[in-house]
């Protein structure tokens, strides 16, 4: 069908078959569609929505629109493993999990974005590690994932590569908000990797992707029944995000913080629950465990016997970064010349939390971007975040920023006292999973 015609059909409500939607994906990626025609066909999906059969069709072309990873050849012992999470603050989640399901017996070739928008982005926090590359050949990046179990790294051009131009015309065509065109561009790019099950970690909250609770939901069922569809049986687990996952924000801090849990260091907290019903739902679907209890037990022998941090120390070696990151993490992540504590104004319970306003807080200090080709900052950001529920008194530390100066903590410390509200009544803390979409 010519693409005119076929912008017509949706423009319409009609729905297109999946020989069209190939069709139109294909004209994307090779340059066969105008930009003016990749903009209308967008927009025409955003205002008409497309069935779930067009959606499965609508991913499948997007994975096929470059290469696809195929990991037959190399004779790998266990399953291949991944989890994709739609961004937060404080979520370093794919750190610790990464290594850990390796750990357990698992393979898990993670392509990886950078921070988007308030939320941080996993290469970036990896840049901070000296001499880490998320760019490696393509053999380096096989033979970690086969040997090390886990191999962390940025997209290449040849993944995927209609969701790339489909992404930066949605994103100047306020079509970004669109069920089918994110399920697409979420799961045509994990989908590529060659996966044998996804776990989708799916954020409700202030600091969330998507705005309300019932998006969000709409997002994690939509989500796993389209991968499950094209082919890679995908769970979806619903978690929260009105605070960070983490105490803290930011790239060098958050790996501090990974390698805290890793070492054992830190033994409880938001981030470590997620990690480990993640990493267990991933252990389940890959065939490594024969149920959720064995999943949870596995996984807790092999962080406390340090399989776990060996496979993190493995990768960052087999990346370029240190050899003794664990051992001398002080001496090798760079630290913010201007430390500032936040403190409380008044007694009372931290009741409500503005997640965004301290992710972008973050970004201000130069720990993000504020333009595409902006250099990141790895040492700022904020530590010790205190949790929604805490009791305070006037002058306790809220948080502690991380700043290159003493102009940049100072705006900070607005900001979060801005994005902290002290309340006179306790608060409960807002469930941490909240569901499990299978
Ligand atoms: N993340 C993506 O990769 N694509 C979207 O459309 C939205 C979030």
């Amino acid at each position: 069908m010519l693409p005119q015609e076929a912008i017509r059909a949706k423009r319409d409500g009609r729905a297109l078959s999946a020989e069209t939607i190939g069709e139109l994906i294909a004209g994307i990626a090779d340059g066969g569609l105008s930009d003016a025609q990749v903009g209308a066909l967008a927009m025409a999906i955003y205002l008409q929505g497309m069935s779930p059969a067009e959606t499965v069709a609508l991913t499948e072309a997007t994975r096929d629109s470059g290469e696809v990873l195929d990991w037959a050849g190399l004779d790998l012992p266990g399953p291949v493993l991944d989890k994709h999470s739609t961004g937060g603050v404080g979520d370093l989640v794919s750190l610790v999990l990464g290594p850990w399901v390796a750990a357990c017996g698992g393979h898990v070739p993670m392509i990886s974005g950078r921070g988007l928008g308030h939320t941080g982005g996993t290469l970036d926090k990896l840049e901070a590690i000296p001499g880490y590359s998320v760019t490696p050949d393509t053999a380096t990046f096989r033979r970690l994932v086969k040997e090390a179990g886990v191999a962390i790294i940025g997209q290449t051009g040849r993944l995927a590569p209609a969701d790339k131009r489909l992404y930066a015309v949605r994103d100047v065509t306020a079509t970004v908000e669109s069920l089918p065109l994110i399920v697409a561009s979420i799961l045509g790019k994990k989908l590529a990797c060659g996966l044998d099950a996804l776990v989708m970690d799916v954020k409700v909250g202030s600091g969330a992707f998507m705005p309300t609770p019932e998006a969000s939901r709409q997002l994690a069922e939509t989500i796993a029944e389209v991968a499950s569809l094209a082919g890679t049986p995908t769970t979806a687990l619903l978690t929260d995000m009105s605070q960070p996952l983490a105490p803290c924000a930011g790239n060098a801090v958050e790996v501090r913080e990974a390698l805290a849990v890793l070492t054992g260091e830190r033994r409880d907290g938001r981030l470590l629950e997620v990690t480990r019903s993640l990493a267990a739902e991933m252990l389940l679907a890959g065939g490594l465990a024969a149920d959720r209890e064995a999943a949870l037990a596995r996984l807790d022998e092999r962080l406390t016997s340090g399989a776990a941090a060996e496979r993190f120390a493995a990768m960052v070696a087999g990346l370029g970064g240190p050899s003794d990151l664990l051992e001398r993490a002080d001496h090798h992540l760079p630290t913010a010349p201007r430390v500032r504590e936040v403190r409380a104004p008044r007694d009372g319970y931290l009741a409500a939390l503005d997640t965004r306003a301290l992710g972008l807080a973050v970004v201000e200090l130069g720990g993000g971007r504020r333009a595409p080709d902006d250099p990141v900052d790895p040492a700022v950001g904020l530590t010790g975040i205190a949790a929604l529920g805490t009791a305070v008194s006037a002058g306790d530390p809220l948080a502690v920023i991380h700043a290159r100066r003493e102009g940049d903590a100072e705006r900070a410390e607005r900001r979060l006292l801005a994005a902290l509200e002290i309340g006179a009544a306790p608060v409960a803390a807002p469930t941490l999973i909240q569901d499990t979409i299978r």
